[in-house]
């Protein structure tokens, strides 16, 4: 279990000079977490510490990479989704020196190996999108929790909801920061990230027209609104499916259909599952489908499709175009699955744009360096799932704001005063 500093698995190594390019160009893009790493790399707080990451391997995430390291902290990297990585980046991370553990297209028993390979260095802080790194932990090195893991980040929806579940049963062993629940994550990089990214996936599969396509979108939350609102600008008929009545209610006043997937199976070209839940297309939606319908994900996992109905009723399968494969169905109508069912954005395109992420990973940052404060400082956050400090949303948000060259309007001591004064009325 010795650790090695310079040890990592990747694709090729010949592809980090243009991996290094990349993440230059995301570097360019994302002021805010330039401005962390300018400021921490002088302090290096996190000198001393190790930080387990599981989270995608894209230019963006070696921006953040790097920051860890220039702040002081020792880094070891895998991917959080089989088909997430990029070979390039992660190919600079490596010859940069840094401990990674990532390439496209690993299947599942490669994907844990690498989370193993990331635990041999013995972190004190975990940082996942998914949970996954977190559950490795908790299943198969317990100890590592009273040992040397200090505290966690999460990144996703899916792995808040799975560890806000851990912390209720007790079960939790160390506490976690919801990056995911930030303001400034999830009303952004839910939001306009994956609405963007999700098309610039499809489109990349498919280079279709997407006006005057039905276009159906499971899960009205934060990502579902952005892919419908991105969507609906390209021209397409969006139809939303949900199981929460006020999200399907905000849907109709935003102007679009909303249906049970039952309905909305026969009639939809593209389809975009975005909640989190498993099995929310299975078999009978299949075989209601038009021939030639397009289906695709973007939820964390690869279970909102079901994959299995699928393939029982196929006949037969081929790639058509890459991220792109040709379902011909017992009844000789054909399906399109783009990525596998896996998350579309980050299979089949690059993921999130810079500029979004720049806000993200920017709350990924500030909240590890607030458990290694209190660490240095004796204390610690207790085992359970915790918000990040209102003020952090407000600073990041300024700041943005400011490399945007915008300035807003400041409340005037008496308008503080008027806020809260409950002695006058009308
Ligand atoms: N593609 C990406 O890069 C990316 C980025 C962020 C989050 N995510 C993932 O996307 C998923 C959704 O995240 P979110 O932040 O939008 O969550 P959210 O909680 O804001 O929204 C999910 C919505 O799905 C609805 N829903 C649940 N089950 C459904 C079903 N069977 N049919 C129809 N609707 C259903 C819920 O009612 C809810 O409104 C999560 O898995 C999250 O981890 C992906």
């Amino acid at each position: 279990m010795d650790h090695k500093p310079d040890k990592y698995k990747v694709a090729d190594l010949k592809l980090a000079a243009e991996g290094a390019r990349l993440v230059e160009w995301a570097e360019s893009r994302m002021p805010v977490l330039m401005a962390l790493r300018k400021k921490y790399s002088k302090i290096k707080p996190f000198k001393g510490y190790r930080i387990a990451g599981c989270l995608h391997v894209t230019k963006e995430t070696a921006v953040l990479v790097k920051t860890f390291v220039e702040a002081g902290a020792e880094v070891s990297w895998s991917g959080c989704n089989p088909l997430s990585t990029n070979d390039a980046v992660a190919s600079a991370l490596a010859k940069e020196g840094i401990s990674i553990f990532a390439w496209h297209g690993m299947s599942v028993k490669e994907f844990y190996w690498c989370i193993e390979e990331t635990l041999r260095f013995k972190p004190n802080l975990t940082l996942d999108d998914g949970a996954d790194l977190i559950f490795t932990i908790h299943n198969r090195h317990p100890e590592f929790a009273q040992q040397f893991v200090i505290g966690g980040t999460e990144e996703t929806t899916t792995g808040v909801h799975r560890l806000r579940a851990m912390a209720a049963d007790g079960a939790l062993k160390y506490p976690v920061i919801a990056v995911n629940d930030a303001e400034t994550k999830w009303d952004f990089d839910n939001v306009y990230g994956t609405g963007q990214s999700t098309l610039d996936g499809i489109l990349r599969a498919t280079s279709v027209l997407f006006a005057g396509k039905n276009l159906v979108v499971a899960g009205f939350g934060h990502c579902g609104r952005g892919v419908a609102m991105r969507a609906k600008g390209l021209g397409a008929n969006v139809i939303i499916t949900e199981v929460k009545p006020t999200a399907a209610l905000k849907a109709t006043l935003e102007g679009y259909r909303v249906m049970p997937m039952d309905e909305a199976a026969r009639v939809g070209d593209i389809f975009v599952t975005a909640t989190g839940v498993k099995d929310v297309i299975v078999k009978r939606h299949f075989e209601l489908m038009k021939d030639g319908a397009i289906v695709s994900n973007t939820g964390h996992y690869d279970c909102e499709v079901n994959l299995v109905d699928l393939g029982k009723l196929a006949k037969s399968k081929r790639e058509i175009r890459p991220n792109n494969e040709e379902y011909t169905l017992k009844n000789g109508r054909k399906v399109f699955l783009l990525a596998q069912g896996r998350l579309v954005n980050l299979a089949a395109a690059e993921g999130h744009p810079s500029e979004v992420m720049d806000m993200s990973f920017a709350n990924q940052f500030l909240s590890q360096l607030r458990i290694v404060s209190l660490h240095r400082s004796g204390k610690r956050l207790e085992n359970a799932v915790h918000d990040i400090p209102a003020e952090q949303d407000q600073e990041i948000a300024l700041v943005k704001l400011g490399t945007q060259g915008l300035a807003i309007d400041r409340l005037t001591a008496e308008q503080k005063k008027y806020i809260d004064d409950y002695s006058s009325g009308t």
